[in-house]
């Protein structure tokens, strides 16, 4: 038996037992004739003590241990004089009789504590170090409880987990796939699930009822910090529903997560459209823990010369609570801030309603005080408070007012990490118009079923079509989306044509979804709640790559297995590929 105990569990209560414990050694330090030693595993640290009066070639053997050495240790339990009040086994120390090292280990990288010296990339580089380090892994432990928890709720509801392949062909989503050349099937390609949309849609047909998988999802776009190629969804699905049915099913699952794993009783979650999302917070995944929303202002401002404002379609504000007092230096940093190209507008106007009931703004040239005084009343002001504006076309600018609205949200404190607000929001369109290739797409994807009451629309006005989509967001992170689905292959076959897709290029890449349709699919929807985002939102992260136990980097290499990497001519040779690489 290699331990009695774990390095989290013993107490003031065990004391004068004799145990053996197993650990690394995080560190040793020497004070007169003692030897003083931090052992560490997943549990937590008990403190070693190795004295030269009791035991001298014991002590000697503890003087040769160096960080992060796996040893094992035997010894009696006995009262600290010097008290750690921060650790749980903090009140006593275990009097070494007996010492073997398991394995001796290079000096590490950087510093494993809770606190380390490794730089990013040098912890990403020793990912298995810095997974020893408590806070790193305590994140995956929670993801451990959060999925445990997730896959009790679903069983509890009847739902089946089933496994779907990976290696399949393309899925649409919208990003680009990641693909697998086929040894035995020459020039021809796997594609990695975007997500398993089409098969969980097949198990319907199949009569599973109600599906769920915790699986891993690949797609090969951008990074970002909320964004990794390959992720984990919940991904479920359900026969004989309404949109209504799976709002309560999947507003209980996140309700229960977070009163299992937080004790958090949250309250009902609003529903939003997604045209009031866009109209009140310029976002379809509002960060509602503070309020802010905008006050479209465009009959107030025109006709006053001020050309900019006359020529804008949108005039929107947002009114920021007692920052009147902002100085101009405080202005520039937020003009440049929604000039800077990500957000892309072309300048700022702010009204400053002092404290002492005066007006100041940018627009003095063009707008009187009385004129102010409009915008001051639609945007209920106050005394002390800041009116920031921006104008330009609708859409575009709401976006950019959104930027401003969660920068000036941070700036004032307003976005705790430890208060939750869920929502959902719903009736998004179905298409979405792009301008460059000038044809539809699917916001969502192809399957997702327009508002029967829109259907018509289909034929005269596309863009105007709602869906049956929603998505969940909690503090303005989008956890999870889905929608209700076609499940009629007569409309399948309408939704791929107004997508540009002709009859063939259907059946080619889609032909086994329809097919199924043929043999009595029944009504079905279902949503994927991304698991790394979810698991964030619980730790308070900043980036999903903290909760993922060996992610990949800014420019989607795991740099510990040095990955992705050229491979053997011999293996092209035998998937017939050719690697020509543009001159650089
Ligand atoms: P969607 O594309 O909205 O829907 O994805 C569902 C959820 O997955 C998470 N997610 C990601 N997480 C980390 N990195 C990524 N690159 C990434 N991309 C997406 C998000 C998102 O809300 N098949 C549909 C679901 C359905 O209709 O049932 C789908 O995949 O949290």
């Amino acid at each position: 038996m290699y331990r009695t105990n774990t390095c989290g569990e013993l107490r003031i209560t065990n004391l004068n037992q004799e145990v053996t414990l197993a650990g690394w050694v995080q560190k040793a330090r020497k004070f007169g004739g003692m030897i003083f030693v931090d052992l560490r595993d997943r549990y937590g640290i008990t403190q070693l003590v190795f004295n030269q009066e009791i035991d001298a070639a014991l002590c000697e053997q503890a003087a040769k241990l160096g960080r992060e050495w796996v040893v094992q240790v035997t010894g009696k339990i006995a009262e600290r004089s010097n008290k750690n009040p921060n650790i749980p086994t903090g009140d006593i120390e275990i009097i070494a009789s007996k010492l073997t090292v398991l394995n001796p280990s290079e000096t590490p990288p950087f510093t494993i504590e809770d606190e380390s010296d490794g730089g990013d990339d040098l912890r990403m580089k020793y990912r298995y170090l810095d997974l020893r380090r408590t806070p790193v892994r305590a994140n995956l432990e929670l993801r451990h409880r959060m999925a445990f928890a997730t896959r009790s709720y679903l069983n509890e509801n009847r739902f089946l987990e089933v496994e779907t392949p990976v290696l399949i062909g393309s899925t649409p989503e919208g990003a680009r796939d990641f693909v697998v050349p086929s040894r035995m099937n020459p020039g021809e390609f796997y594609a990695l699930p975007q997500s398993p949309q089409t098969l969980k849609q097949l198990l319907m047909v199949s009569g599973f009822d109600r599906y769920f998988q915790i699986v891993k999802c690949f797609r090969d776009e951008d990074l970002r910090a909320d964004r990794q190629p390959e992720f984990t969804q919940i991904d479920c699905e359900m026969s004989f529903v309404e949109q209504e049915d799976i709002l309560n099913i999947f507003e209980g699952l996140t309700k229960y997560l977070f009163k299992t794993i937080k004790n958090i009783d949250l309250p009902d979650f609003p529903r939003l459209p997604y045209a009031d999302a866009m109209k009140l917070y310029g976002s379809d995944k509002p960060d509602t823990r503070f309020g802010m929303q905008f006050v479209e202002i465009k009959d107030l401002t025109t006709g006053k010369g001020f050309g900019v404002f006359d020529g804008a379609e949108y005039v929107g504000a947002i009114r920021v609570e007692g920052c009147a007092s902002y100085t101009r230096k405080q202005i520039d940093e937020l003009t440049e801030f929604v000039k800077r190209p990500q957000i892309g507008a072309k300048g700022l106007v702010y009204v400053r309603y002092d404290a002492d009931g005066s007006l100041k703004s940018s627009v003095d040239k063009f707008y009187s005080p009385e004129d102010l005084q409009k915008w001051v009343e639609k945007t209920e002001a106050k005394p002390g408070d800041l009116i920031l504006i921006l104008c330009g076309v609708t859409e575009k600018t709401q976006k950019q007012l959104g930027e401003l609205r969660l920068e000036m949200g941070a700036r004032l404190g307003l976005r705790d990490k430890n208060q939750y607000n869920c929502l959902w929001v719903v009736d998004f369109p179905l298409l979405e118009y792009d301008e460059e290739l000038n044809r539809y797409f699917a916001k969502h994807h192809p399957f997702t079923g327009p508002k029967p009451e829109d259907i018509p629309l289909l034929e005269t006005n596309p863009g105007a079509v709602r869906a049956n989509a929603y998505d969940i967001v909690i503090n303005g992170v989008e956890v999870g989306g889905g929608s209700i689905r076609i499940h009629n292959s007569e409309l399948q076959k309408k939704m791929f044509s107004v997508l540009g897709f002709s009859d063939e290029q259907a059946q080619a890449q889609f032909g086994f979804l329809m097919n199924a349709f043929k043999y009595g699919a029944p009504p079905h929807g279902g949503i994927a709640f991304g698991l790394d985002r979810f698991v964030s939102i619980f730790a308070g992260l900043d980036s999903i790559r903290d909760c993922i136990a060996f992610p990949k980097n800014n420019s989607g290499r795991d740099v510990m297995l040095d990955a992705p990497s050229v491979i053997a001519q011999e293996q092209l040779d035998e998937l017939y590929l050719k690697i020509e690489l543009p001159e650089k």
